[in-house]
């Protein structure tokens, strides 16, 4: 985690009355804030007037959470022979495990993986997804897009880094998304055939579309065509049908074979420094920092892309207009006169919330044959102390940009840049993003261990356990001003029954619930527990817990069948020494023979057929 600049500091004072004024006007959430007002201020909490929460959160009346909740789970070492619990009103299978064949005719799982077979098998790293549903049997069947952040060479071919291209190509193709038809069959999701599945990874050919898409930034002297998408965290997905993978942290990917490499100002600013986790560039040119010849293949990712699941014909296209930075997600909604927005987090450290607001109504512009991702404009967040907000537009249009880059294609390349140009709030790593039923957009901040300052839209500082935003924008979403509060922060471990750490996947259900999934190391005093969903009621505030996964594993991921009977979740890198095939959690083969950690998706539904979450 890096430390914020001194300069990224901005709005901390008078900070004691802001945070204050914070959660007094919250009532229904002074638990949370006393908790965390006893960790910024090191005083007894009912010296200022806060109650404290109780365990009494996870029981209250709520008519939205009916459920009986489920316990902590504390993580095991060695980390094995653990099994996920739910609450004892539902049920779960474990479907769509990493190297299982997109399509049933496609090759078995076999350990380790060759390239040509890893293309034709379900990715590592399960992520971000949505279902499409089948228009004959929506709640039954229907495309599973399903995204494929990151895995660990040694769990997908056994040695720290590839020693030869085959390796490297295997962890490519284990990358980036799977199209998959799913249909329940007696009770059970089964992957089916159709011709829509396929796996779009490192290699697979690419389109641009937007500001940027034929601008020298993304042409490279060797004159390679766009191919591939990577570490492809969160989502979205549109009105017309179609899915938004996310690039998150794929400035890791890029390396450089020599010690002597000097970033620039951009590169640094984009982590781009030469450090790589994976190895590639060892045996392919396109990651080498140092490669002359693809000296701006780093261009081409860090974008959001949108996937039509029902058409494999069709290439996946980048949108240069929703900028280049760590995306997590890209939430979409359709805001006044039927204008298109994406709100969308960088996670990293002291980075920014930005949307994109489309020109003109998108039904209207795709009748042009433009897409509505590619005909707006930017911008980025900025929190004002006294709980209001303002969308900075990211364009050659503002003074301050005009001056420091060249064009509109410069500055969607580098909006991290741009952003600290205008002012905007630096964040504690922005993840997920939900719109709730009465338009009030909600954002994870996850932690950042490395603020100094506090700013009163991020209060901690060190924010070691992340907190919730939210907002209301004006004209239904496409205004340049908003209004905020903190929905919540993370719990400690004075309140057992609802702490929680780390919340990153968010959903809003049309109920007004709150689905928060968490990625994090967070204790219960005493031993590391497991991550988990929660269950959050958006009126009151109240938290439940659901789901608790696996020791060291990631619970990310959520789609939902239309009627929402089925939710789908993912256990992301279960194992807390996944990295280490032979000594660390075999799940879901708990001990088998072929015991190697597989990522997997969770198909959770109540046991009485009731909505999830209810
Ligand atoms: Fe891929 Fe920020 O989580
Ligand atoms: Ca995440
Ligand atoms: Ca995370």
């Amino acid at each position: 985690m890096k430390t914020l600049p001194e300069d990224d500091q901005s709005q901390s004072s008078p900070f004691h009355q802001v945070v204050e004024d914070a959660f007094s006007r919250r009532t229904v959430l002074t638990g949370t804030a006393s908790a965390a007002l006893f960790t910024m201020f090191g005083c007894a909490i009912t010296n200022n007037g806060l109650r404290g929460a109780t365990d009494k959160d996870s029981n209250g009346p709520s008519e939205l959470m009916q459920f009986s909740p489920v316990s902590l789970q504390k993580a095991t070492t060695p980390a094995n022979q653990q099994w996920p619990l739910i609450s004892d009103d539902y049920q779960y299978d474990l479907i769509l495990p990493w190297g299982d064949p997109i399509d049933p005719s496609g090759p078995k799982f076999s350990w380790p993986p060759n390239p040509e077979d890893q293309a034709q098998q379900i990715g590592i790293g399960h992520d971000g997804m949505w279902f499409f549903p089948d228009p004959k049997r929506p709640n039954t069947k229907g495309a599973l897009a399903l995204n494929h952040e990151f895995g660990s060479s040694t769990v997908i071919f056994g040695k720290l880094v590839p020693q030869n291209l085959d390796e490297a190509r295997v962890s490519q193709h284990a990358h980036g998304v799977s199209i998959l038809n799913i249909e329940r069959i007696g009770g059970k999701w089964k992957v089916v055939g159709g011709n829509n599945s396929r796996r779009i990874h490192v290699n697979t050919p690419v389109e641009f579309s937007g500001p940027v898409a034929n601008h020298a930034l993304l042409q490279n002297p060797a004159n390679n065509m766009p191919r591939g998408t990577l570490n492809n965290c969160a989502m979205g997905h549109t009105p017309w049908n179609t899915y938004l993978t996310c690039e998150e942290n794929w400035p890791f990917y890029f390396g450089s074979t020599s010690s002597e490499f000097e970033p620039t100002e951009e590169q640094k600013r984009y982590n781009l420094v030469g450090r790589s986790f994976y190895g590639w560039h060892d045996f392919d040119a396109r990651f080498d920092l140092q490669d002359d010849g693809f000296a701006n293949e780093s261009n081409r990712f860090g974008w959001v892309v949108e996937i039509d699941p029902w058409n494999a014909r069709q290439r996946p296209v980048k949108h240069t207009a929703l900028g280049r930075f760590g995306h997590e997600g890209a939430t979409v909604a359709v805001g006044r006169h039927r204008r298109v927005v994406v709100y969308m987090g960088d996670d990293s450290g002291g980075e920014h919330i930005y949307k994109f607001v489309g020109n003109s109504d998108y039904e209207t512009t795709l009748g042009r044959g433009i897409s509505p991702l590619s005909d707006g404009r930017l911008y980025v967040a900025r929190f004002n102390d006294d709980f209001t907000g303002d969308w900075l537009e990211l364009s050659t249009d503002v003074s301050s940009l005009a001056e420091r880059f060249a064009d509109d294609a410069e500055i969607l390349t580098f909006p991290r840049i741009a952003s600290k140009v205008v002012g905007a709030t630096p964040m504690d790593r922005p993840e997920w993003i939900a719109i709730a039923p009465n338009q009030d957009v909600y954002c994870t901040l996850t932690n950042n261990a490395g603020r100094t300052e506090p700013n009163a839209a991020n209060p901690m500082a060190p924010n070691i356990h992340g907190h919730i935003v939210r907002w209301r924008d004006s004209d239904d979403h496409t205004g340049t001003t908003f209004t905020w509060d903190v929905f919540t922060l993370a719990r400690d471990t004075q309140h057992t029954e609802s702490l929680f750490s780390s919340p990153d996947g968010l959903w809003a259900d049309p109920d007004g619930r709150l689905f928060v999934e968490t990625d994090g190391t967070q204790t219960d005093g005493e031993s590391t527990i497991n991550n988990q969903l929660l269950v959050m009621d958006s009126n009151s505030g109240e938290i439940r817990r659901l789901f608790t996964g696996v020791s060291g594993c990631e619970i990310t991921g959520l789609a939902v069948t239309p009627d929402r009977r089925t939710m789908f979740i993912n256990i992301q890198h279960p194992g807390v020494e996944a990295r280490s095939p032979t000594t660390g959690h075999t799940f879901p083969d708990l001990g088998g023979t072929n015991a190697i950690p597989r990522d997997c998706t969770v198909a959770i539904s109540r046991k009485d057929g009731g909505i999830v979450g209810s």
